[in-house]
Parts: C-alpha cells; sequence; structure tokens
C-alpha cells in the first residue's frame, strides 16, 4: 500500500492526526481539521539556533550591555520586559483590524528615528497603502525599509544581504515557502515560514515581529500554532465599542507575562493611555446605588474600574441575568452566595452586571465589588464615592485574601481614594496611612458599609 501522503492539522492549534477528528483533542474547537501534505524535511527540525557549536561554560558567555533596544512606546517597551531583545522572535496576535500593524507601523517609525536599520515586509499592502498608512502616523525622521512580498525564499535572500536591526512580517499567514505543498495560511506554510524566520531571527541577530492574525471562521490558521516557536506572544486586544486596545504578554522568554500596555486608537494612530484607571473611570456617577469602584490589577499595575449592577424585580419565570465585563456563571455563583447567606429572594430578581469602559476582568479579586455592587442596588442604597473595594469571596460568603493587596491600597491612595474595603487577613499586614481600611471577614459585614 502507498505511503499516506497527508496528515490532519487543527487550525488552531496545529494539533496533528493521521485521520479526521471532529473536535481537537489538543484545545477542544470543532470543526478545525484540515488535510495538508505531509512534508518530509521541515526547516523546523534544521532551524535551530544558528550553526552546530560547542558546549560553552555558563562563565564564558559573554552578554551585551546594550541588548535592549527601547522603542520609546513605554506601554509597549514594558510589555516586551523593557525593550527589544536583539535576535528575538515576537509575535503579535489579535484580531483583524485591531491595530496590529498600526502599532508596528509606529514602532519602526520610531526606531528608524534612533537610526535602526528597520525591514518592514507586508504580504497584505502594497507599498503605496503602506505609505497612506505612514502618512497618517506623521511625519517619519528616518527612512524604513519597505518590501510588499509573500514569497519567503526571496525574503531570505533579500534579508541576508541587506541585514537590517529589526524586522517585521505582516501577515505569517500571507507567506510561503515554494517547497511547501499547500496555500498560504494552512498550518504547514505557517509552521515553515516561522521556522525560516526563526532561522533568520537567530542566525542573524535579526529582532523580528511576526503578525498573526486571530480567525473566528478558521479560514487561515491561528496564531496558536506558532506560539511554542517564538520568544515572546504579544495579543492585541480591543473592543469594537470602544477606541481603548489592551497589549496583552501571554509568553515572555525575557520578562514577565501578565503585563499590559493600554492605547487609545485615534486618528492619527495609537496613543499611550498611562493612566487607565482614571480613563476608565470617566463618567462614573457620583453617589448611586449600584455602583462600585473595583481595586483589579492587571500585570504589575492597579486598575480601577466600576462595577455596576441593577436589581430589579422580575417578570419572567425565569429572572434575567447578564454579565458584560466579567464571567457570567461567576455573577450567578456570588449571586446564589447572597441569597444563602444573607437571605435575599434573589431568584425573583432581574439582575444585570457590568464592568464599565468596556474591560473585561476575571480576576477573583472582582468577586468582592460585584457582591457589593448587587447588595447595593437590591437595597437602593449607594456606598461613598471615594470608597474602593476588592477581596475574594468564597462559597461560604467568606471574604478570602487576594495577591498584591498593599499595592492596590497604594495606588488607590495615590489616586484620591479614602476608604478601602478589603479582606480581614490582607488588612493585618498593610501598613498604609492616609487611607481608611475596612477588612471584613463576610459579606454580612458589607451591609452596615451600604448608606441611604
Ligand atoms: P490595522 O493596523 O490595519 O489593523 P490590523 O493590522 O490589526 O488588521 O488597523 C486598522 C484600523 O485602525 C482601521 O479600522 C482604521 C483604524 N485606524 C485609525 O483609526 N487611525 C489610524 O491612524 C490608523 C492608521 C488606523
Ligand atoms: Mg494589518
Amino acid at each position: 500500500m502507498a505511503k499516506k501522503s497527508t496528515v490532519f492539522f487543527c487550525k488552531e492549534c496545529g494539533y496533528e492526526s493521521s485521520k479526521w477528528l471532529g473536535q481537537c483533542p489538543g484545545c477542544k474547537s470543532w470543526n478545525s481539521f484540515t488535510e495538508e501534505p505531509v512534508i518530509k524535511k521541515t526547516t523546523a527540525a534544521r532551524a535551530n539556533v544558528g550553526n552546530f557549536s560547542e558546549p560553552k561554560y555558563l562563565s564564558d558567555v559573554q552578554m551585551n550591555e546594550d541588548e535592549r533596544t527601547q522603542i520609546g512606546i513605554s506601554e509597549f517597551d514594558r510589555v516586551l520586559g523593557g525593550g527589544i531583545v536583539s535576535g528575538s522572535l515576537v509575535l503579535v496576535g489579535g484580531d483583524p483590524g485591531i491595530g496590529k500593524s498600526t502599532l508596528l507601523l509606529q514602532m519602526c517609525k520610531l526606531l528608524v528615528e534612533k537610526k535602526k536599520k528597520v525591514l518592514y515586509i507586508s504580504g497584505e499592502e502594497s507599498l503605496r497603502q503602506i505609505k497612506m498608512r505612514a502618512e497618517r502616523l506623521g511625519q517619519f525622521a528616518g527612512d524604513l525599509l519597505l518590501l510588499s512580498e509573500t514569497n519567503l525564499d526571496q525574503i531570505q535572500s533579500l534579508v541576508e544581504k541587506d541585514k537590517p536591526e529589526i524586522m517585521v512580517v505582516d501577515s505569517i499567514q500571507t507567506m510561503f515557502k515554494e517547497e511547501v505543498n499547500a496555500s498560504p495560511g494552512s498550518v504547514s506554510q505557517v509552521r515553515e515560514s516561522t521556522a525560516v524566520l526563526m532561522h533568520l531571527a537567530k542566525g542573524l541577530g535579526i529582532s523580528t515581529f511576526i503578525v498573526g492574525h486571530v480567525t473566528k471562521e478558521g479560514v487561515v490558521a491561528g496564531p496558536r500554532v506558532l506560539e511554542h516557536m517564538v520568544d515572546t506572544v504579544l495579543y492585541f486586544e480591543g473592543d469594537n465599542t470602544a477606541s481603548y486596545r489592551i497589549l496583552r504578554a501571554v509568553k515572555n522568554r525575557f520578562g514577565s507575562t501578565n503585563e499590559v500596555g493600554v492605547f487609545e486608537m485615534k486618528n492619527n494612530g495609537l496613543t499611550e493611555i498611562s493612566n487607565p484607571s482614571e480613563y476608565m473611570l470617566q463618567g462614573k456617577p457620583e453617589d448611586e446605588p449600584g455602583s462600585v469602584i473595583a481595586a483589579s490589577m492587571e500585570g504589575t499595575r492597579t486598575m480601577l474600574v466600576e462595577v455596576q449592577a441593577l436589581v430589579c424585580q422580575t417578570y419572567y419565570n425565569m429572572p434575567r441575568r447578564t454579565a458584560a465585563g466579567t464571567d457570567y456563571n461567576r455573577v450567578n455563583l456570588l449571586m446564589a452566595v447572597l441569597e444563602k447567606r444573607l437571605g435575599i429572594q434573589m431568584a425573583s430578581c432581574d439582575a444585570y452586571v457590568n464592568v464599565a469602559g468596556g474591560m473585561r476582568i476575571n480576576e477573583p479579586a472582582l468577586d468582592l465589588a460585584i457582591v457589593s455592587a448587587i447588595l447595593s442596588s437590591y437595597r437602593n442604597k449607594s456606598l461613598n464615592s471615594k470608597t474602593i473595594v476588592f477581596g475574594e469571596v468564597g462559597l461560604t460568603g467568606e471574604v478570602r485574601a487576594v495577591s498584591m493587596a498593599e499595592q492596590r491600597v497604594l495606588d488607590a491612595k495615590k489616586m484620591g481614594y479614602e476608604v478601602c474595603v478589603l479582606p480581614q487577613v490582607n488588612k493585618e499586614h498593610i501598613k498604609v496611612n492616609g487611607i481608611k481600611l475596612l477588612g471584613i471577614r463576610n459579606i454580612r459585614e458589607l451591609n452596615s458599609l451600604l448608606h441611604e
């Protein structure tokens, strides 16, 4: 029997199987398998870090002092762990149209101003289209090398000749290698192309940024297929309805993950938001029942967000519940805890919970703020508007400790807040003056904090 010459890949995560599967065992997505030819000798196997070399003692390895290049967009630099590491491979993933090309072109603009040799390769836009985008971003002080190409063999020979210091590949799903018998955007092409780029990046010390579109329909392979091959994975996220964008590190060999950078998309490109709390709290009502400010952490930074709840009598057999910006099941669970522990008839109430500003927060420390907002709306009593709340709520209604409590309190104080409601266990370890700390043990103690 002839040897099988095709395999099946999951477009979401790259899981490989010899037969078609309805659901991917790797990432659990449905209908994500596609048939692709087998590649005999993969670049992935060959493209290790540069050439063969001899073992070296750790103490003999030289570190370059200026190994990191600061971009000059501090939100971006922080997410990268303090700038671009030379020879690193960075994946920037995100939905189409979220602003990946814009962000990277803005980065190129600042880098050429620093006299860096930067090459921007686009497989999606013509040179004129890139120029049009560049014009929106303002005057380029340095000169940027542009290339509109999708054939990786061409790109490889050009890059080896030109040797840029930094390179952007927009996007990996448009790139192809001729010897791979599959269409651009297929799992094999994406993997092979990334292997070539990794080879170039590590061999020549070129810091490379790869754009990867996240796809809902699964037409092309998703960026998760190449997550394990790159050094750093950044996701650019945002809401269709809001103009802010969040750059999040989900993997970083050269820095901490869970760092985020916040941007706003404007007419002339992305601008940094260095104080996201202020931005998120714009237009917050004063002393209204159902509105509570939560201190949540995004990386090492405190993010103050407004949690809103609206609880009212239901007119349906099944009460309506919605949760925007946080986990729906968590909200249901917290309402059940309220019902059981405080004896409130939640089953006869509709409840709508919303994290204002369009942020999505799934941190357990948000629990206490959600519970406070629901209770505040139910009793129609407000919390002092200079109050912030954080803490995890357990199933017996106990308020549990959360991480980085002192940081949250310090940042809230800096922003002019006067009262902080927090878990009693956290309070015992915090020594901060100038802000009133109200430690609570369980949600019954919340009642006394609500004002008429
Ligand atoms: P883009 O960077 O092309 O997204 P991606 O590369 O992730 O697909 O962003 C495109 C969107 O951003 C588009 O809807 C227009 C908008 N935009 C602005 O609002 N202001 C700007 O200055 C630019 C360049 C784009
Ligand atoms: Mg783009």
